[in-house]
């Protein structure tokens, strides 16, 4: 495995932790499904990432929090209903291939065991580039390996961390979204963005930055190649029901999923990348 001075080794749970540490901050990655876990700039000493108090850390399925990876497809899949929702690297176990770190960061890049597999017809090559700086950078790149073109789907699927989501809003998101709660029907985004029950929206919109802001703090996300903007959150009902949320999960939450909904085209031997850039 590679050594760098901010990078170490540690478990959570049964999990393989990198464990990222610089002047800018910190950062935990699980190898399991290539899961940022938790980020903490020094500027604030603030947590901007959420995990599950009942989170299952035994590889047995995919992290509830975190930054999960959608890939090759976002939900269900669209024919196989019998495959996993979201694609099959969330539950595979990456690793780590390259690391360096200088005065702007440390960067390191990680890889899932395969890119290939069940449902997805494409040759490809994923690799994830995480880059620990004045911001950290979560850029997932999709390499086409083949001569023929091929299409994907994913998502970059960020549980934030808010004080209170009855006291949360989200700036920066216009135009319209499917509810995927209401048979995908096509509604405005409302203005000011605030939750009120569960949520579960594909925004077809590409901000290139959003906020959200709780009573005290902010989070600024920036997106790119992305299609669109997911926006999650089960409430209190649903919350109860998952083995791996508590009852009152929901209240310091919200998904907001760098994503691609539409179908992303890769043409042979072209890379495509999906990149959120979280402060
Ligand atoms: C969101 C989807 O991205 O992820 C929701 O839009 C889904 O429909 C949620 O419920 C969580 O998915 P999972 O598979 O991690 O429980």
């Amino acid at each position: 495995m590679p050594t760098l001075h901010s990078l170490s080794y540690k478990t959570k749970g049964k999990l393989d932790i990198l464990h990222l540490e610089n002047a800018f901050g910190s950062v935990d990655i699980a190898l399991f499904g290539g899961q940022v876990l938790s980020y903490i700039p020094k500027s604030d000493g603030r947590e901007r990432l959420w995990l599950s108090e009942s989170a299952i850390l035994d590889g047995s399925k995919a992290i509830r929090g975190g930054v999960p990876i959608c890939w090759p497809w976002f939900g269900a899949h669209p024919s196989q209903t019998e495959l996993p929702a979201h694609g099959y690297v969330r539950t595979q176990n990456w690793e780590l291939i390259h690391a360096s770190e200088n005065q702007q960061g440390t960067t390191i890049e990680l890889k899932p065991s395969s890119s290939q597999g069940a449902g997805f017809a494409g040759k490809a090559e994923l690799s994830l580039i995480i880059h620990l700086g004045q911001e950290l950078s979560i850029a997932l790149h999709t390499r086409n390996l083949s001569e023929q073109s091929f299409r994907y789907n994913c998502a970059l699927h960020s549980y934030f961390k808010v004080q209170d989501i009855n006291h949360t809003e989200l700036l920066g998101v216009t135009g319209q979204y499917t509810d995927k709660l209401q048979n995908n029907a096509l509604f405005d985004t409302p203005v000011p963005y605030r939750l009120t029950q569960e949520t579960d929206r594909v925004h077809l919109t590409t901000p290139a930055r959003v906020e959200i802001r709780d009573k005290h703090n902010s989070i600024d996300i920036q997106h790119f190649g992305h299609d669109s903007l997911v926006v999650w959150n089960p409430w209190q009902a649903k919350s109860a029901s998952m083995a791996d949320m508590t009852a009152q999960g929901y209240e310091s939450m919200l998904c907001v999923e760098t994503a691609i909904t539409a179908g992303q085209e890769v043409k042979a031997q072209e890379t495509h990348v999906l990149k959120q850039v979280i402060r």
